[in-house]
């Protein structure tokens, strides 16, 4: 959700490449537009473009600039439309600024700069910032002053990075309820995660909200929020989560889908549960958004199973705003791959508030928001995940919940030492899953069912296909369709259903009889023993055969690839669908 970086270097360098390398790891967070703005001879020179980075790129090409000090963006667009002049650093006069955020009394702080006769350049909430600090700068306060007065005024969420032609080799830097982060090594650097500074970082600074930073070559100055000198202790940047890049793979995605089974392994190797965390526990509560509100769903099937603790799943952006009763002897469960969704952190600080429940936190990112405000964390050890559809994230988070699940049960946590060879297995059937592609590429709509612990799962694969490829998919409980959605089920529409052989086999199968007899469509996942049983009409597709309990894990796989081929046909950007980008940091 709009990447910034800002990085300094000694008089005579030129950082533009360094920006723009950073940039490139920041993609994933928004890609509407790109922008840079540098020092030069003591003026603001920018460079903006509609679009993806390459676009900023050939523009660099054609009409390059430099500086030893520079900002860049990447934009994923709230206020205003993804056009060049609403693209980010948003300059005035003598202020060059980029922002990830939202300012949210942006409108009543424009109106009185406008009476005072700033001239509004952009429909973005950030021009207020610039301007801000330009009123501040004209009145005779040095850069510095000028962002410590304005932060009294400004509402929001923001991770802010900043230049003066007056202060020609400094960035200046704050971090309110968005990420951002202060590397050193070849330079001293902002930047908005690990990575996008990792190519000149190798120590790091996290900065928390409120926090203030002044960078130049030589030195970083921090300061908390009553601007109080601190000194605040850098760790090593961890390698493991750096982006190694796409390596064989002509896309994130692809490369994440098929790192799953290392991704399991990894993961249940560095999380040992001890079942002390549920002592005295009478209810989980659970949080989380998109994708990792699907790992949370499937959480509850296996909570409610095995640990016998009532257990609920929530929606994040609409838990807080319904009053909800949040009781006594609580577990609340925030899941985020990014660690900074902000629905998701809004929604574990309501519980903080109006609870004195227990807060654990499952996320991938390491050092993200999450865990400044949880009581203890898992990571998913599933690296860097690049794709903007996840992948590697959801089945490791599902490992550390059915980890969770399983902790006191040996047989389980036995056969969970199978399930990476079976997620390999399942990497083997990529051919016939791209021929299935075939049959849904052209499709407008596509529907999924499944049934229990399945049922999150074809919500999943549903998601999965309408993000990356853009046709309108649902999923469906199987036993739902009868009541309403099999008014859509006709001979074009495909109908992917989930069915191994199971305890509910036979009634998803009499469901899947349903669509038979409507549609020519049908695609069934299924097993060895399902497969006899299943009708051979329908395309099936026979995945290993697996305790029950881990089908989940294991029949998302196939989905990830079923709309991976299929978005590759429709010749999509799995990597960088529309409209989407990975960390959601406003509402
Ligand atoms: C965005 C991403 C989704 C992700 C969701 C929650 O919408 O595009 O892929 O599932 O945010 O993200 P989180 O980082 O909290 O898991």
């Amino acid at each position: 959700m709009c990447g910034i970086i800002g990085i300094t270097g000694r008089l005579g360098d030129n950082i533009v490449s360094k920006v723009i390398t950073g940039l490139e790891k920041l993609e994933y967070r928004g890609y509407d537009s790109a922008g840079i703005a540098v020092i030069a001879n003591g003026q603001i020179e920018r460079l903006r473009a509609v679009g993806k980075l390459q676009n900023l790129k050939n523009k660099l090409e054609d009409t390059p600039i430099s500086g030893n000090v520079g900002i860049g963006h990447t934009r994923w667009a709230t206020h205003g439309k993804p056009t060049e002049h609403n693209a980010h650093p948003i300059i005035s006069e003598t202020v060059a600024v980029v922002h990830n955020g939202i300012i949210e009394n942006f409108r009543e702080l424009k109106f009185d700069l406008q009476k005072e006769g700033f001239v509004f350049e952009t429909e973005t909430d950030t021009e207020v910032l610039a301007h801000l600090l330009q009123r501040e700068i004209n009145k005779g306060y040095q850069p510095s002053e000028a962002f410590k007065n304005i932060l009294g005024l400004i509402n929001g969420s923001y991770a802010i990075a900043s230049i003066f032609s007056s202060l020609p080799n400094t960035i200046i830097a704050v971090k309110h309820k968005s990420p951002l982060v202060v590397g050193f090594g070849e330079n001293i650097c902002v930047g908005s995660d690990i990575n996008s500074i990792s190519a000149v970082c190798r120590e790091v600074v996290y900065l928390e909200d409120g926090e203030y930073v002044e960078i130049s070559a030589n030195e970083a100055l921090f300061f908390d929020k009553t601007f109080r000198q601190i000194f605040p202790v850098k760790q090593k940047i961890p390698l493991d989560f750096v982006n190694s890049g796409k390596g064989k793979y002509m896309n994130y995605m692809l490369k994440e889908i098929v790192e799953q089974p290392s991704t399991i392994r990894k993961t249940l190797l560095h999380n040992k549960i001890n079942g002390e965390i549920f002592n005295g526990i009478s209810r989980i509560l659970i949080l989380a958004c998109g994708t990792s509100y699907h790992a949370g769903m499937i959480a509850k099937y296996w909570f409610e199973k095995f640990l016998k603790i009532p257990t609920d799943i929530e929606i994040a952006s609409e838990y807080r705003y319904r009053f909800p009763i949040i009781g006594e002897n609580i577990l609340a469960i925030a899941i985020t791959q990014s660690g900074e969704t902000i629905d998701t952190l809004e929604a574990v600080e309501y519980v903080r508030k109006n609870s004195n429940s227990r807060v654990m936190a499952i996320a991938n990112v390491k050092n993200s928001a999450i865990s400044r405000i949880s009581d203890f964390i898992f990571y998913t050890e599933a690296g860097a995940e690049i794709g903007v559809a996840s992948t590697k994230a959801f089945s490791a988070q599902l490992t550390i919940l059915a980890n969770l699940a399983f902790y006191n049960n040996e047989f389980l946590m036995q056969e969970f030492q199978n399930l990476p060879t079976l997620c390999e297995e399942i990497l083997g059937l990529q051919d016939k899953i791209e021929n299935l592609a075939k049959k849904i590429c052209s499709a407008d709509s596509a529907i999924y069912l499944g049934r229990g612990s399945l049922y999150p799962i074809a919500l999943e694969g549903a998601l999965k296909l309408k993000e990356i490829s853009y046709i309108h998919a649902e999923g469906f409980a199987a036993g739902e369709m009868k009541h309403g959605p099999i008014a859509l089920v006709d001979d074009d529409i495909p109908v992917i259903c989930l069915c191994p052989h199971n305890e509910l086999f036979e009634k998803t199968s009499s469901n899947i009889q349903m669509a038979l007899a409507r549609g020519k469509n049908i695609i069934i996942f299924t097993d060895p023993s399902g497969d006899k049983l299943l009708s051979p009409e329908a395309t099936k597709i026979i995945l290993p055969q697996i305790f029950d309990e881990f089908v989940p894990i294991l029949y998302v796989i196939p989905l990830q690839l079923l709309a991976y081929h299929t978005a590759l046909l429709r010749g999509m950007d799995v990597d960088k669908p529309r409209n989407l980008a990975k960390s959601v940091t406003v509402e």
